[in-house]
């Protein structure tokens, strides 16, 4: 049988090393034996931005970036998107099994009744000026829940992480909501327990003077999926992010208001409100051409574009694209959704983006359906932060109890001055 080795030859003093090769790796500390001289620090890896390294060892999410595969705990997205619910998938990601029926009641029952935040969210919202940023204040907010459940720094307790759970995915909604109804200076619109977690959502955000909102069955179902579609996406910039700063054993209001800044960001989660922009910018069909051609000149990037680990079509961006025309019929089609049928259609042809293997990802097209739904275009990565709390939940509940898992600290390569002297003021430049 073949073993499962890797030899390393150190060319500095000729000896050799066997390094174990487990699920496909080799552990950086092992390098740490190879040494130039026996005082030497020994080896380390250099990999910035983590392009060849695995941080963790994970059993929430599968990708293979080559087929365009995503399962959450083995069942695939396709399936997940066509028969689950946003909740039963984020009791999925969090449990590790589909719930039962009872499970399922109770998984549910909990998380409608916890959607109340209390009052004082709302005199925090008012602080912000009406042209805030909601990605801004829902950093902001998440981050100050941490201040009103002081339990939650008992992370080492199964119950009490069990209830901050149940809280941050009940109240995201509500924040959101309460921010959007901030910004454009509309009244909050408190939960309603009867509705679903989507169809809430819709009601805490879009109520006027009805006694009862009803949202429509196509949009509820159609936010519900693209909630399932954005709920984990294994190690990403923010799941890292919350996995980074959870390692500190902060509470997971804290955690989760880090990881929703790195989603804020226009790489990540930031991406879909910064496709629609660079739609309004090209304005029409015949302008793709010569956008096309600047984005190859290197005058910034096609939005929505391009992946860190697929390299063949985003698997969320195909059932998006089907999405799209469920919901279009419903609310009439985006007249924006030609410039991007165009843009898809041209740079699929194109040289420099096959060659770089640059499809279109997960915010390409939900931009379009999320403006049809007459969601402003800065509520977007909001819109993302929601469902993606249950990820990073799961993350983060994962790395605290992993026994290998420390505070996460890397390492550097120091390339800075050597060692000197202080120079007083008087005796510089
Ligand atoms: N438009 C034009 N060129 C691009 C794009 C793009 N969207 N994405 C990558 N490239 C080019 C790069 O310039 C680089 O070219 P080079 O080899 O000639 O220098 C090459 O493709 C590789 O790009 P990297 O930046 O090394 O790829 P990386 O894996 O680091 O980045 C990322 C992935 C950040 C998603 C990138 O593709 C990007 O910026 N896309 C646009 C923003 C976006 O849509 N982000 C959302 C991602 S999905 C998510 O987070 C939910």
């Amino acid at each position: 049988m073949a073993t499962d080795t890797l030899t390393v030859i150190d060319n500095r003093t000729g000896r050799r090393y066997e390094l174990p090769i487990t699920h496909g790796t080799i552990r950086a500390m092992d390098l740490r034996q190879i040494k130039g001289a026996a005082d030497d620090f020994g080896l380390m890896s250099y990999d910035p931005a983590f392009l060849n390294t695995a941080s963790c060892q994970s059993r929430i999410t599968y990708i293979d970036g080559d087929r365009g595969v995503l399962e959450y705990r083995g069942y695939p997205i396709e399936q997940l998107a066509e028969h689950s619910t946003y909740l039963e998938t984020a009791y999925l990601l969090l449990h590790g099994e589909l719930p039962t029926g009872r499970q399922l009641e109770a998984w549910v029952d909990s998380i409608t009744h916890h959607t109340m935040v209390h009052e004082n969210i709302k005199r925090l919202l008012e602080g912000f000026r009406y042209d805030a940023h909601p990605m801004g204040m829902l950093v902001g907010t998440v981050g100050a829940l941490s201040t009103f459940y002081p339990d939650a720094k008992q992370i080492h307790d199964p119950r009490a992480r069990e209830i901050q759970i149940h809280r941050l995915l009940a109240k995201l909604p509500t924040l959101a909501a309460f921010l959007y109804r901030h910004s454009v200076g509309m009244p909050y619109a408190y939960p309603d327990n009867d509705l679903s977690y989507t169809g809430n959502f819709l009601n805490m955000l879009f109520k006027t003077t009805e006694v009862k909102y009803k949202p429509d069955p196509t949009l509820e179902r159609a936010l519900d999926v693209l909630f399932i579609l954005h709920a984990d996406h294994e190690q990403n910039c923010s799941a890292n992010a919350m996995r980074a700063v959870g390692s500190s054993h902060v509470d997971p209001y804290s955690a989760s208001a880090a990881a929703t800044a790195a989603l804020y960001g226009p790489l990540h989660g930031g991406a879909n409100e910064a496709v629609l922009r660079m739609l309004d910018q090209i304005g029409a069909k015949d302008h793709v051409p010569a956008f096309v051609q600047k984005v190859k000149a290197g005058e910034g990037r096609l939005m929505g574009f391009g992946h860190r680990v697929y390299k063949n079509y985003d698997p969320r961006a195909t059932l998006i694209k089907r999405l799209a025309d469920q919901v279009f019929a419903v609310t009439g089609r985006n007249p924006k959704l030609d410039i991007a049928l165009e843009l898809e259609r041209i740079a699929l042809q194109d040289d420099y983006f096959v060659t770089r293997k640059l499809y279109p990802n997960v915010d390409f097209y939900s931009g379009l359906i999320y403006q049809a739904m007459r969601f402003p275009v800065d509520l977007f990565p909001v819109l993302f932060a929601i469902p993606r709390t249950a990820g990073w939940l799961a993350q983060w509940q994962e790395m605290l109890l992993d026994p290998e898992q420390k505070i996460a600290r890397p390492r550097q390569v120091y390339r800075g001055p050597g060692r000197r002297d202080y120079v007083p003021l008087e005796r510089r430049g």
